[in-house]
């Protein structure tokens, strides 16, 4: 893996050159990348407003280059409302002036990549803001006009229209359909302030193609495509299952994971390859792995989020299924694999994993009592079991800002307090999302602990002082600590990052035993079991090539319970 410093001026060659298939053809610098998810309202407040923003970013983005990320994924900041945290754009080429303007998004580019970081931006094509000057004008030229065609607007049924035209359901709880005064209704699989698109309308295709020069002419090393999968709707078709969906891609629906989202991906890799340095893109697409692969075809986009273990009970034989199954899918593209435990959607897995079960987007199972009341520290030592392992697996893993701290969930935030559009939308049943969107802590022993000089916008638990950034780095054995380690050591053993894995364990075995073969070749060994395990299987010599363990090991040498560890041979 390595970090190279690039300008920050992309250079434009035409269309798909020879010099972009040579790229994708020696594999992009995407394949092995450690890619750190910055939730920019809440990573670092510049101006003591309360809310993080692209100048407190630029302030703490030593803290990532120390830390070791090869990136960063930057949560939106564009013009919005905030109705679903910048998920609803206004404005898809301004800065929300609540996390600043363009000379700072200009700035943080440009001091990112001198830092040797990478950039990448998130997209959000499948609906846009009701604030959008679109949306506006559909609103005000009324039913069968052209503005509205942009968007899905369609009558009601019923004798006088008052139902909805199909039963989808959004993701966000509640009809997906919202009437307008004037009768008509339109489509929202989110939040009603989030109209979706109609992708079929040449003016949606040509907007994004030039919004997507907007940002790359910038100098953004990638893009994030928020809902990969939703941009084609088949309508007429028959309902979805009884009461709709109810996360983002647990059902066949005639909404997402449509076969006409491809061409849209075709397109926009035409695009991104036009460019040099190489950019790329990554799909957030909630969809069974067979499926997800088609969305890293060699010519559509080059990575996809994977986010079966966030569905993956803490059992070693279902961890090994997932890992076997993630790579198999995607060797079958020739695409790299992703690896991904925590996001701005799910419970943290510091407290996810306590509990042991599987989480899902929304922040299902945040108001579960199992998962509430799970054992703080239980969570931790296994969350910091799972940082190993994902940082030895082949591929690429995105890391969600503040688990390196090992931040828990917070669960007992205050009603009030609470702004993810599911809390409402579901008249509180779900929790929502909030519980992992809490300002990090990154010094001193009050709220907002660093994070600005004002408040937070969330507030912050009162034991989140020794969790600090600053608290952290004077523990040798803090979690931080170990992430950072745990990076530099990916950086300089060879055999990790891209590349084969060999299993040593038993597919049954309690602990899982890798080696991912070089000079010398890494081991990780996971305890996912509840006895001390030795992890000597005949052929492994473990004496005095210990490079790093999650927790120490027994003083016989064995792997406790919940333990990772790397092993040089
Ligand atoms: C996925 C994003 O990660 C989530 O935060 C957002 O609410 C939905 N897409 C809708 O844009």
């Amino acid at each position: 893996m390595s970090l190279r410093r690039e300008a920050t001026e992309p250079d434009h060659d035409g269309g798909r050159s020879p010099s972009a298939r040579a790229r994708q053809a020696q594999g992009s610098w995407a394949r092995d990348a450690v890619i750190y998810e910055v939730y920019v309202r809440s990573f670092a407040d510049g101006d003591g407003d309360g809310d993080g923003d692209l100048l407190g970013l630029v302030s703490r983005l030593e803290y990532l280059a120390d830390l070791g990320v090869d990136a960063l994924w930057l949560t939106p900041f564009y013009r919005s409302p905030m109705a679903d945290g910048g998920y609803d754009v206004a404005d898809y080429r301004a800065v929300d002036p609540l996390f600043g303007t363009l000379e700072d998004f200009d700035k943080l580019v440009a001091a990112a990549h001198e830092r040797g970081l990478r950039v990448v931006i998130d997209v959000v094509p499948n609906h846009c803001s009701s604030e959008h000057a679109w949306f506006r004008a559909a609103v005000a030229a009324g039913p069968g006009s052209p503005e509205r065609a942009r968007f899905h607007f369609r009558p009601g049924r019923g004798e006088t229209g008052e139902l909805p035209p199909n039963d989808w359901w959004s993701v966000f709880g509640g009809p997906a359909w919202t009437r307008l005064a004037d009768g008509e209704w339109y489509l929202h699989l989110f939040a009603p302030e989030q109209p979706d698109l109609n992708w079929t309308h040449p003016d949606v295709a040509a907007e994004f193609a030039d919004v997507l020069r907007f940002w790359l002419d910038r100098g953004v090393d990638g893009l994030r495509v928020d809902v990969a999968h939703g941009l084609i709707k088949t309508f007429g078709a028959p309902d979805p299952v009884e009461g709709g969906v109810t996360d983002f891609g647990g059902a066949e629906t005639p909404f997402f994971d449509q076969d006409g989202v491809h061409r849209i991906y075709r397109d926009w890799r035409s695009i991104l390859d036009e460019y040099a340095p190489e950019r790329v893109a990554v799909a957030e697409a909630w969809v069974p792995l067979d499926r997800l692969a088609r969305y890293v075809r060699p010519d559509e986009l080059h990575q996809a989020f994977n986010f079966e273990f966030l569905r993956t009970p803490w059992s070693a034989p279902e961890y090994r299924q997932t890992i076997d199954a993630s790579l198999r899918a995607m060797a079958g593209v020739g695409a790299p694999t992703t690896w991904v435990m925590s996001n701005h959607d799910v419970i943290r897995h510091a407290s996810r994993l306590a509990a042991g079960v599987g989480g899902e987007p929304g922040g299902v199972g945040s108001s579960d009592d199992a998962t509430a009341r799970a054992d703080r520290a239980l969570g931790l030592r296994r969350a910091r079991a799972a940082a190993l392992l994902l940082l030895a697996l082949p591929g690429s893993a995105y890391l969600y800002q503040g688990e390196e701290l090992g931040l828990p969930e917070v669960f007992d935030l205050p009603p009030e307090a609470r702004q993810d559009p599911i809390f409402a939308r579901t008249g509180g049943a779900l929790a929502g999302r909030d519980g992992c969107r809490v300002p990090l802590p990154w010094s001193g022993s009050d709220p907002p602990y660093g994070f600005g000089t004002g408040s937070s916008w969330l507030p912050q638990p009162p034991e989140w002082a020794e969790l600090s950034v600053d608290a952290q780095r004077e523990r040798p054995d803090s979690t931080w600590a170990l992430y950072r380690r745990a990076l530099r050591l990916r950086r300089d053993l060879g055999a990790l990052g891209d590349g084969e894995l060999r299993w040593h364990s038993e597919p049954d075995s309690a602990v899982l035993v890798f080696e991912r073969p070089g000079a010398p070749g890494v081991v990780c060994a996971v305890n996912l079991g509840s006895e001390a395990a030795a992890i000597i299987d005949g052929s492994l010599v473990m004496d005095g090539s210990l490079v790093i363990a999650s927790d120490p090991l027994t003083p016989d040498g064995l792997l406790p319970p919940d333990v990772a560890a790397w092993f040089t041979r």
